[in-house]
C-alpha cells in the first residue's frame, strides 16, 4: 500500500512509471533478468497491472490511475521491492529470440545467448538442416521452440528433469502452436532418450557453488535445480560429454552454454577442441563440438 499523501501526488501512468523507477533505483534491485535498468521494469510493471500492452500509444502516459489502479500497482511494485521477485515472473512472461514464452517461478527466466545463434540458424556451424533436435534442460521450452521455428522441418523434443518445468514448456508449445513437430520427455539427462539427433542444444545447470551463493537475492526465486552444479558447476556437463556421441547423427553437433565456467571446463579438459562462440549483443561461455571430436577425445572425457 502505498502512503495516503503520496497515493494523492501521484496521478498518471507517467507518474507511476517514474515513481516505480525511482524507488527501484533506491532499493538497490538487481537487473538481470531481461531488463537491464529500473526504467524499463516500472514500465512493464505498471503496463502489465493496467491490463495494457507494452506497444501502448504514447497517449496513455498521461492516463490518470483509479483508486484501485493505484493500489494494484503499489502491490506488484512492493513484491519486486520487498520479496525481489524479478519482473518477468510478477507479469507472467519474458521474450527470447523475439518470441514471447509464458514463465513462472517452475522455470528459468529465458536469457541464453543462445538465442542470438538461433537468429542467425546457428551459422556457420550447423552445415546440415537438422531434422532431428533435442534440446536438453528445456525450462520453459524457449530454446526448442525458437529452433522448431527456425527450422520448419525440424522434429524437437524438449528434455528436462523437472515435471513442473515440462508443464509450463507443454504450456509454450501450445501458444506457439507447433504441437505437430515439438514434444516432451521427462529425463534426467539421457536417461529416457532412445533416439539419435542431427543437432543437441543445451542450456544445463552450471553456476558454480562459489558464485551461487552470491548470486543477487533476485536469482533466489529461480528453481535451484536450474542454477547449481556441483562445485565448479559442471557436474552436468561432464556427464553430457562423455554420453553425447551416442546420441548424435553421423554429423550431429552439439551447442551447451556453460557461461563463467568455461574455465573449469577448459582446464580439465585441454585436449577437447571446443569451438567457443561470439556473441554481438553480449553473453559468453557457449561450446559447440562436433560427433566427431567426441568420438575422438572419448578417452580424455573418461
Ligand atoms: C539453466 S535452466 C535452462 C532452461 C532453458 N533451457 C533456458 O535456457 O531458459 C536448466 C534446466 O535444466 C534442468 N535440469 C537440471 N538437471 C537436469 C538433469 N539432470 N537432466 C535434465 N534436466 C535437468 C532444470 O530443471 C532446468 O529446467
Amino acid at each position: 500500500m502505498l502512503d495516503s499523501s503520496i497515493k494523492e501526488q501521484l496521478n498518471t501512468v507517467r507518474d507511476y512509471i517514474r515513481y516505480g523507477a525511482s524507488s527501484f533505483n533506491r532499493a538497490g534491485l538487481y537487473f538481470g533478468h531481461g531488463t537491464d535498468n529500473a526504467w524499463d521494469e516500472a514500465t512493464a510493471l505498471v503496463l502489465h497491472s493496467l491490463h495494457l500492452s507494452p506497444y501502448s500509444k504514447l497517449e496513455v502516459l498521461d492516463a490518470r490511475l483509479t483508486d484501485a489502479e493505484k493500489d494494484a500497482v503499489a502491490d506488484i511494485f512492493e513484491q519486486r521491492i520487498g520479496q525481489r521477485v524479478p519482473t518477468p515472473y510478477l507479469i507472467g512472461e519474458s521474450w527470447f529470440a523475439g518470441l514471447k514464452f509464458h514463465v513462472d517461478d517452475r522455470v528459468l527466466i529465458p536469457r541464453s545467448p543462445i538465442a542470438e545463434l538461433i537468429e542467425s540458424e546457428f551459422a556457420p556451424w550447423l552445415y546440415i538442416q537438422p531434422q532431428r533436435i533435442l534440446d536438453l534442460c528445456t525450462g520453459s521450452g524457449c530454446i526448442g521452440i525458437a529452433c522448431a521455428l527456425a527450422f520448419p522441418d525440424a522434429q524437437v523434443l524438449l528434455s528436462d528433469i523437472s515435471r513442473d518445468a515440462l508443464a509450463v514448456a507443454e504450456k509454450n508449445i501450445a501458444e506457439h502452436e507447433v504441437g505437430e513437430r515439438v514434444t516432451t520427455v521427462e529425463s534426467d539427462l539421457f536417461a529416457a532418450v532412445s533416439e539419435c539427433f542431427d543437432f543437441i542444444v543445451a542450456n544445463p545447470p552450471y553456476v558454480d557453488a562459489d558464485d551461487l551463493s552470491m548470486m543477487p537475492e533476485e536469482y533466489r526465486h529461480e528453481p535451484k535445480l536450474a542454477l547449481a552444479s556441483g562445485r565448479d558447476g559442471l557436474d552436468f556437463t561432464r556427464r553430457l560429454l562423455r554420453e553425447a556421441a551416442e546420441y548424435l547423427s553421423e554429423k550431429g553437433c552439439l551447442c551447451v552454454e556453460v557461461g563463467n565456467s568455461r574455465e573449469h571446463l577448459e582446464e580439465e579438459f585441454p585436449g577437447v577442441p571446443f569451438n567457443w562462440l561470439d556473441f554481438e549483443r553480449g553473453g559468453q561461455g557457449v561450446f559447440i563440438l562436433y560427433r566427431q571430436d567426441l568420438i575422438a577425445c572419448a578417452d580424455c572425457l573418461g
